[in-house]
């Protein structure tokens, strides 16, 4: 049986009713993922349907302006317009090939849910996808793509409406719909063995820009840099530089308006341990262990908590995580369409605002790798509520 602890991080805290569930999957990634019948298919899908390998692009106007050389891996120009995809064509794949024919899934910026619509609609399964309230307003052109896609979106209307509770939700139709039902969790959070299901299918994105790397600059980058949300795009980028000790792993969490007293979304900076949606990990919690809501501009990061993985990842010192606040994504995200002629991600934008914001951070002359999760599309809305920072020069958040 496989680990289900990252260090004292990870675990599966869960009602009884859900291990059979949690059980089945888990074999069925130690006895079916691994074989080549398996691996050819994914493959197929990934380059054919989802637009794999994706490129290593070198930014040269804003490379001239930090000293180093950027480079983004390009998850955006995948199908559907995030790395989401990944994760949602492998576990579509396993659920039917362990006879499920439903997939239900959460989604807070919408992408994991049009990944997931697009996953069930490619291999012929019905599709459920609980997004909470808040989130179906702000990222309301993804709820029309998954209708069009065949899926029955519900908005959640308990707790803050964002992801945390679409997840409780979803978990409650799992309980009930087991029998027919995969859950198709969209980030490396939750019980075991998520976490590790996520990362295997995100893994791909750290192998390729590895290889891609050596090959357009001779050799590995200083650092790589992700946003983290749940954490499935930054353990993707990481996995394959967890060796590389001379790599920088960095994870960007959402700061939200860097108000005092305001809500963030930043669980490993200014979280505590504990158990939520399964696993133990930092999350924003109360003296009374009660869940904090999480705030951010970008859906896909407000959420409380994080993957296990992660909160191993920073007790060992491997990786370090930073902020960004959301004023600091905005302009980033401005910066990165006029420079560069890219649309990022609000999620995305919190990852490059980091480097662009700490610049002096990393090596002159040196190689410098950041996560592009995902295209802007969906947040052009919300960018154009939001007044074009003029303070370009200001220093971001710390650490
Ligand atoms: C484009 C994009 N990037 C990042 C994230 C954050 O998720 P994760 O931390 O699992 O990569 C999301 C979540 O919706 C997203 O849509």
């Amino acid at each position: 049986m496989m680990d289900r602890y990252f260090g004292d991080y990870g675990g599966c805290f869960v009602p009884e009713l859900l291990m059979p569930p949690l059980l089945e999957v888990e074999r069925a990634m130690e006895e079916i993922l691994p074989g080549p019948a398996f691996q050819r298919d994914l493959g197929e899908l990934l380059a054919d349907y989802a637009g794999r390998p994706t490129p290593l692009t070198r930014c040269p106007t804003l490379s001239e302006e930090l000293g180093f050389t950027l480079w983004l891996k390009r998850e955006d120009l995948l199908h559907t317009g995030a790395h989401k995809i990944n994760n949602t064509l492998g576990q579509a794949l396993l659920a039917k090939r362990i006879g499920k024919t439903r997939l239900v899934a959460e989604t807070g910026a919408g992408q994991h849910g049009v990944a997931t619509a697009s996953a069930a609609a490619r291999l012929g399964m019905d599709c459920v996808i609980y997004m909470g309230a808040e989130d179906v307003q702000r990222q309301a052109s993804n709820v029309h793509r998954m209708e069009m896609l065949g899926a029955r979106v519900h908005a959640v209307e308990g707790g803050t409406r964002t992801l945390k509770d679409a997840i409780n939700a979803a978990l409650r139709d799992w309980i009930a719909t087991q029998a027919t039902t995969h859950y198709c969790f969209g980030t490396a959070a939750g019980p075991h063995p998520f976490p590790t299901l996520v990362r295997t299918f995100q893994a791909v994105i750290g192998r390729e820009a590895r290889q891609q790397c050596m090959k357009k600059a001779g050799c590995l980058p200083d650092a790589v840099v992700a946003c983290v949300g749940g954490g499935s795009n930054a353990i993707g980028a990481f996995h394959a530089f967890r060796e590389d000790a001379e790599v920088s792993l960095i994870g960007v969490e959402a700061a939200g308006t860097g108000e005092p007293g305001c809500f963030n979304s930043a669980p490993l900076n200014l979280g505590s341990p504990g158990v939520l949606h399964g696993a133990y990990s930092m999350l924003l919690q109360n003296a009374d262990g009660q869940i904090e809501p999480s705030h951010s501009v970008s859906a896909g990061l407000d959420y409380p908590g994080v993957g296990p993985e992660h909160s191993h990842l920073k007790a060992t010192g491997r990786a370090t995580y930073g902020m960004v606040r959301d004023a600091r994504a905005l302009a980033a995200f401005h910066r990165l369409c006029r420079a560069e002629g890219i649309v990022p991600a609000l999620e995305s934008s919190h990852a490059l605002a980091y480097v662009l914001d700490h610049a002096n951070r990393f090596p002159a002359e040196g190689h410098v790798l950041v996560c592009l999760s995902g295209r802007g599309d969906k947040d052009l809305g919300i960018v154009e509520s939001h007044p074009l920072p003029d303070d370009d020069n200001q220093e971001g958040d710390r650490p």
